[in-house]
């Protein structure tokens, strides 16, 4: 057995030193529980024997993170058959701990640096904290990808702070925080500003607690203790525990998140019996999650996809690390203007130029909105908000770009503007800038034309609202450089942004995909459907908002643009164009003037810019027919479509996986529960249980002979599905 927990004894002091051998990072695997058992046995053991030969016991870590939790890709392979397994291994990694809390000595955890997950629920077992001061994490991260803390912290975190604090703080929405907030959240008890200072701090809480029976408990094992705020057993929390559930629905509208739900069923039905009862309770559930789909899915795309992303693996090979300096933003409009505040809060420099010095001022007017707030709310220093706002040189002179060494362009939409913006750009910025496009739709290749160097030239696409949205979609064109992608890549790092990798096609990818979602949505309307139904499938298949209203916000005259300009595309290179059922929807809402919120009209009502109901005349023009398709249909018409159109993007070359899987959540709102776009097609879950890229398929076909064509599976996608591959 690997010794991944040390055992070390030193004047009247256990330190149990988390330090897994064979891995960078403590995970709670086997070596973890085996060693751990075994140390905490050979305590129990001591204290035993000569119980004044221990006062205290420091739980530390020797690794550069404090631990990191359980093993994702160990738990992502597990099945249902293994439903006992897991239960048997998790209470025993809890039993463990159960017994160190209850060892009668004063335990404290030393954290040094990020506890989430599995390492904050073994720092919950101790009887104090001390985390050191730093920029690291803390947290119970599991809702996010669809577990629940089974480590015991669902069950003591409800024991410390309540049921109603710790669902709303911590567990249901995977909260992390640093160890300042952690502190003020009462996660730690202390905090000391440095590395050297931890372990003396443990052992100076040791000395002045050792003997004292009471630190040594824990409070839920003391007498006469209560669960603060109480539980549905006391009338006063009775009350609104109905409200619980339904808050719930509310937040998800309506998608079935199962690590919520199973949270929120753990954290009551727990706090309504013992200790041991309840975190029995907490294992049943978590099992429950791990061998389901859901975790398998949001877990490849947050912690597998997103971590490749973040660990850099589209950026070239051999490129220096690279800083962009002063940066160069034409057209100080609605992205122009956030793509301003986005770089000066990473501390570059900006110069915000529009066609005139009001309209650049107006632009810079929106970082002092942002800030004035942060700042209003306690969140920013007046000192950092000036500095800040510094940054940005509002101008309407193309002589103030010089020096500049990154170029994001943001004027409107039009092939020969940028040409003209890009021609004046050039003559004046560093003679190796990069010449980047916010565009997006027009293609890169095309925009290239219009500079002397196309292969420093590069889209960089941005989403709305720009200082909200995560996602930046970069885009090679033909001459693009591997050079110019690693200095996006490297801007997009800086400015905190997650970015995605696409070759150069009509409306990208993400622009592309969301087109065929609102056709879809859209053409509903023409078959009868009921817009409210719509809408609704919209949002319980698990998209943040409901399709008509994002179309609303889209604005249906520049879809009709894109549109005609597509099919032109098609029609110069003899591909035949399909028809969609939208086209005459979106036709007649333009006629009758209804084309978005911006226009304040389209398939809602607007007053003064505030979104009202459903717009009256709706069914009128697109009158529901009186039988109406099965629910599941139009939930999963939405998902399917985007899946379908994304598989073509991989088989284009466009992008990669974890590229299509993260775009098609941050970017488009593709719902997370299901792991993105791909992911739902290799993870599909059907209705009648089957699990899989076969069970895609079928229903796919299914959805093709009930719906159209569109739905027909791709050749790569029969290929998979007949040998038993996914799409990797
Ligand atoms: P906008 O209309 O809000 O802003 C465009 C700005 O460019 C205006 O302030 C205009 O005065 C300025 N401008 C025009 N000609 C100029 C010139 N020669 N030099 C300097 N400034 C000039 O437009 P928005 O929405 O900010 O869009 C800008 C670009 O970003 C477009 O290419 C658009 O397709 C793209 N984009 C828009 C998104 C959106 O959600 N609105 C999302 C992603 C990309």
């Amino acid at each position: 057995m690997t010794e991944a927990v040390r055992y070390e004894a030193e004047g009247g002091v256990v330190n149990l030193v988390l330090d897994d051998p064979n891995q960078s990072a403590n995970t709670m695997n086997q070596d973890y529980s085996a060693s751990m058992a075994k140390a905490v046995d050979r305590l129990v053991q001591q204290i035993t024997d000569d119980p004044d030969s221990v006062q205290g016991v420091i739980i530390s870590s020797a690794k550069k993170t404090f631990f990191a939790g359980g093993d994702l890709k160990l738990m992502t392979q597990s099945t249902p058959a293994d439903a006992q397994r897991l239960f048997d291994e998790v209470e025993g990694i809890k039993a463990t701990l159960r017994k160190l809390e209850t060892s009668g000595k004063p335990v404290v955890a030393a954290i040094n640096g990020a506890a989430l997950g599995g390492g904050l629920e073994i720092a919950l077992a101790a009887h104090h904290r001390i985390a050191v001061d730093g920029g690291y994490s803390i947290g119970l991260p599991e809702a996010t990808l669809g577990l629940l803390p089974g480590g015991g912290g669902v069950t003591r975190t409800v024991r410390m702070f309540g049921i109603s604090d710790a669902l709303m703080k911590f567990l249901l929405q995977g909260q992390q925080m640093k160890p300042s907030k952690a502190l003020s959240e009462g996660l730690v008890d202390e905090v000391v500003a440095t590395q050297d200072e931890l372990i003396p701090a443990a052992k100076a809480w040791i000395e002045a607690n050792a003997g004292n029976e009471e630190a040594a408990t824990q409070p839920w094992d003391r007498k006469g203790y209560r669960i603060p705020g109480g539980t549905p057993s006391t009338p006063k929390f009775a009350a609104f525990l109905p409200a619980f559930p339904a808050n719930l629905r509310k937040q998800t509208k309506g998608a079935l998140y199962k690590a919520p739900r199973n949270i929120m069923s753990a954290a009551v039905e727990g706090s309504q019996v013992d200790f041991e009862t309840a975190t029995r309770i907490e294992s049943r559930y978590l099992v429950e999650l791990i061998v389901g789909q859901q975790f398998k899915n949001m877990t490849q795309a947050f912690f597998f996809d997103l971590g490749a992303i973040n660990a850099g693996k589209s950026r070239p090979e051999g490129i220096a690390p690279t800083k962009a300096e002063k940066v160069a933003v034409l057209g100080a409009g609605m992205m122009g203007a956030g793509i301003a505040y986005v770089s000066a809060k990473a501390g570059m420099q900006v110069v915000l130029k529009d066609i005139s010095l009001e309209a650049a001022e107006k632009g810079k007017a929106y970082s002092q909105t942002i800030v004035d707030k942060a700042v209003s709310r306690g969140r920013l220093t007046q000192e950092k908000a000036d500095a800040l706002l510094a940054l940005i040189t509002p101008t309407d002179d193309y002589a103030d770009l010089e020096g500049c060494d990154f170029v994001v362009e943001a004027v409107f939409e039009s092939v020969k503007l940028k040409h003209e913006v890009f021609g004046e750009v050039q003559k004046v910025v560093k003679s190796d800038a990069l010449l980047g496009s916010n565009t997006s739709t027009l293609p890169i290749t095309i925009l290239a034309d219009g500079v002397d160097r196309p292969e420093d030239f590069i889209g960089i696409h941005f989403f709305s609202p720009v200082d909200k949205m995560p996602l930046v979609e970069i885009i090679a064109g033909k001459d693009t450089s591997d050079e110019a992608i690693a200095r996006v890549i490297d801007y997009t790092k800086a400015i905190k942004k997650t970015p995605i990798v696409v070759g150069d096609s009509r409306g990208f990818y993400t622009s592309r995909v969301i087109g065929t979602f609102v056709n879809e949505g859209v053409g509903m309307l023409s078959e009868g459907v009921s817009p409210v139904s719509i809408e609704r499938a919209t949002t319980q298949a698990g998209f943040p908002a409901p399709v008509l209203q994002l179309s609303d916000e889209l604005n249906l005259e520049l879809m009709v643009k894109i549109r005609n300009e597509s099919k032109a595309a098609a029609e110069e290179a003899g591909q035949a164009w399909p028809e969609s059922a939208s086209e005459k929807v979106i036709d007649t809402m333009i006629e009758l003037g209804r084309p978005s919120r911006l226009k304040g009209a389209g398939f809602y009502e607007y007053v003064d810019g505030k979104r009202q109901g459903l717009w009256s005349g709706l069914a009128e023009q697109f009158p529901v027919a009186d039988e109406q398709p099965a629910f599941e249909d139009l939930k999963e018409r939405l998902t399917f479509i985007m899946s379908i159109e994304s598989i073509k993007c991989l088989d284009e070359g466009l992008l990669s996986v974890p590229d299509a899987n993260i775009g098609s959540i941050f970017g488009i709102g593709f719902p997370a529960l299901q792991g993105g776009a791909i992911q739902y097609v290799n993870g599909y879950e059907a209705a009648d249980g089957s699990i899989g890229i076969e069970a895609f398929t079928a229903r796919a076909q299914e959805l093709a002979a009930k719906y159209g064509d569109r739905f027909t599976p791709p050749a790569s996608l029969l290929e998979k599905s007949k040998n038993g591959e996914k799409y990797v």
